[in-house]
């Protein structure tokens, strides 16, 4: 188990409580899930899903008819999900406990979009996780990448707080994942919120992205 998943397991139950989404997180994965442009019926692929926190919007947004399948390398996030999903009583939402990285994606594809919320800056091996997900995107399909970055401007003021919250997840802030949707999307549109602190980022993929060569540096695998 990577050492970042521990933050992902007993502490898990009050994730959604302590994450500060009302306040500053939730407003970056409703952009991305209004940017994505799901339609009744889409089949979507969240990576890193956690407790789910994405589900009530994009559920609302593919209808009874769209599927999710969420993938989270933490059973007790997981948990959290499952719960709010027999809540719900939503039937088309499959959860897989699985490393991004490695999981077989084989017989759920094709997704219609892949998304991705705070999650990139965390995970160990998430170029391949990402290259591996895209690649499973039918022709068109969207992306969206959701995650952190230490703020500008005046922002800057807020770097205490933003380091710590970054620090309490497991976050690179330096990482800056969402500009691998350069590399395999068109039509990318980049937008930061909360000074820059929360980047939402999306575009289109013209053709499937064939997965590249696994990475033979630390460096080539997010620094890990
Ligand atoms: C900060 S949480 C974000 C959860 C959710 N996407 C959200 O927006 O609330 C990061 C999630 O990434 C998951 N994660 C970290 N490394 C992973 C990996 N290698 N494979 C799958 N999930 C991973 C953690 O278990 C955790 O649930």
């Amino acid at each position: 188990m990577s050492p970042r998943l521990p933050r992902y397991g007993p502490a898990a139950r009050f994730y959604d409580l302590l994450s500060a989404e009302r306040w500053v997180y939730r407003a970056g994965r409703l952009r991305a899930i209004a940017l994505l442009r799901l339609s009744a019926g889409d089949r979507v692929l969240d990576l890193g899903c956690g407790t789910g926190l994405n589900l009530p919007p994009v559920m609302a947004a593919v209808g009874l008819s769209g599927a999710v399948l969420g993938v989270d390398a933490s059973g007790a996030m997981l948990d959290g999900a499952r719960r709010r999903i027999a809540r719900h009583g939503w039937t088309g939402v499959r959860l897989i406990e699985a490393d991004a990285a490695t999981v077989d994606l084989g017989d759920e594809a094709p997704f219609d979009a892949l998304l991705v919320t705070y999650a990139l800056s965390i995970m160990d091996g998430w170029t391949v996780a990402f290259d591996r997900a895209v690649a499973r995107l039918s022709p068109g399909g969207r992306i969206a990448v959701v995650d952190l970055a230490l703020p500008t401007g005046w922002g800057r003021l807020g770097w205490p707080l933003a380091r710590f919250a970054c620090w309490t997840g497991g976050a690179d802030p330096y990482r800056a994942p969402w500009r691998r949707i350069d590399t395999v999307a068109d039509d990318v549109r980049h937008e930061r919120l909360r000074s820059g602190h929360v980047r939402v980022v999306v575009g289109t993929v013209a053709t499937p992205a064939m997965p590249r060569p696994a990475p033979t540096t630390p460096e080539q695998n997010g620094g890990r």
